[in-house]
């Protein structure tokens, strides 16, 4: 081990939360969204750990070696061969637990953003966010998250790329949060082992309008081009009265309407009535005797960043 040398001893990492999908888009497309979780950081005190949370999962993230931020940093201090100082670590949640919004992302990214003020240049951006998808498994929230805006991310030569763009004109993203707790890892399950032709071909052909919509600011195309066939179909039973809750929100002039990653948030795009939108969607999601929360935001247009002090 090479002695560690941290840049600053105290310092905030933020990382937005971000939706992955947006209908076709499944794990090729996700956008960062301006709701950050803040990880303020100090170093060199006399506990080798001390972990202070509060909001979002404040009762249900471990404290102890177990905490995902803290894993992370030690998995990227390692990587990069340094050792990692007595630590403490207040996180300040905004992003909703296992709700599709990328709150996992947020801590993993977070964790190596501190290993890599530990380690400085011994951790390469680009090894850091291969570790980060190794860890996490989803690229399209951590390259939306590390990047920000909408990043399209693809793999070449066993190595994570993304491309970025922020849609032209001005776009909100209404988020309805169910009192519903999704795994990723059952919603990834349920998914067939191989499609019908013409779902792919679908598919293909929503998510080439999807880029282009976003692409060009003519959102009204998102109406159909966030339509999806090949995982929706199948993790709708996750999300009681998820298809009158699209129907809600487009009959209240969203643009487009779709399961936020795995869910079990719905994100739907407008430029304006986000209330109108929420309300509706909320309402939809009573009839299914589902409670909700409802979130409206921009979209972030620089991702991850840290801030020193
Ligand atoms: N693309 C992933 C999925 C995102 O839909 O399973 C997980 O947040």
């Amino acid at each position: 081990m090479k002695d560690n040398c941290p840049r600053n001893r105290e310092f905030t990492v933020y990382v937005p939360a971000t939706s992955a999908n947006l209908g076709p888009g499944y794990d090729v497309i996700g956008v960062a969204l301006d709701i950050y979780n803040e990880f303020h950081v100090t170093m060199g005190g006399t506990k080798k750990l001390d972990i202070e949370i509060e909001g979002e999962g404040a009762d249900a993230i471990p404290r102890d070696e177990n905490n995902l931020i803290y894993k992370s940093t030690l998995a990227g201090c390692k990587m990069a061969g340094v050792g990692v100082p007595n630590i403490r670590i207040h996180q300040k949640n905004a992003i909703p637990l296992n709700r599709g919004m990328g709150s996992s992302a947020t801590a993993v990214l977070g964790g190596l953003m501190i290993a890599r003020e530990i380690a400085g240049d011994r951790l390469e951006a680009d090894d850091m966010i291969s570790l980060a998808i190794d860890i996490e498994g989803h690229p399209d929230n951590l390259m939306a998250a590390y990047m920000g805006g909408v990043v399209i991310n693809y793999k070449r030569d066993g190595i994570y790329r993304g491309v970025k763009f922020i849609p032209p004109e001005p776009l909100r993203a209404v988020l309805v949060v169910p009192d519903i707790q999704v795994s990723t890892k059952m919603a990834r399950e349920l998914l067939p082992d191989s499609y019908k032709i013409k779902d792919v071909v679908s598919n293909l052909g929503n998510i080439s309008l999807l880029i282009h919509a976003l692409h060009t600011g003519q959102y009204r195309l998102l109406r159909e081009a966030m339509e999806d066939t090949i995982h929706q179909p199948y993790r709708a039973e996750l999300i009681p009265g998820f298809n009158d809750v699209v129907e809600s929100a487009k009959k209240s002039g969203a643009w487009g309407c779709a399961i936020s990653g795995s869910g079990s948030t719905v994100i739907a795009f407008c430029s304006e009535n986000g209330n109108e939108i929420a309300e509706a969607m909320k309402n939809a999601f009573k009839k299914h005797s589902v409670n909700s929360v409802s979130m409206i935001t921009d979209i972030s247009d620089k991702g991850a960043c840290l801030e020193v002090g």
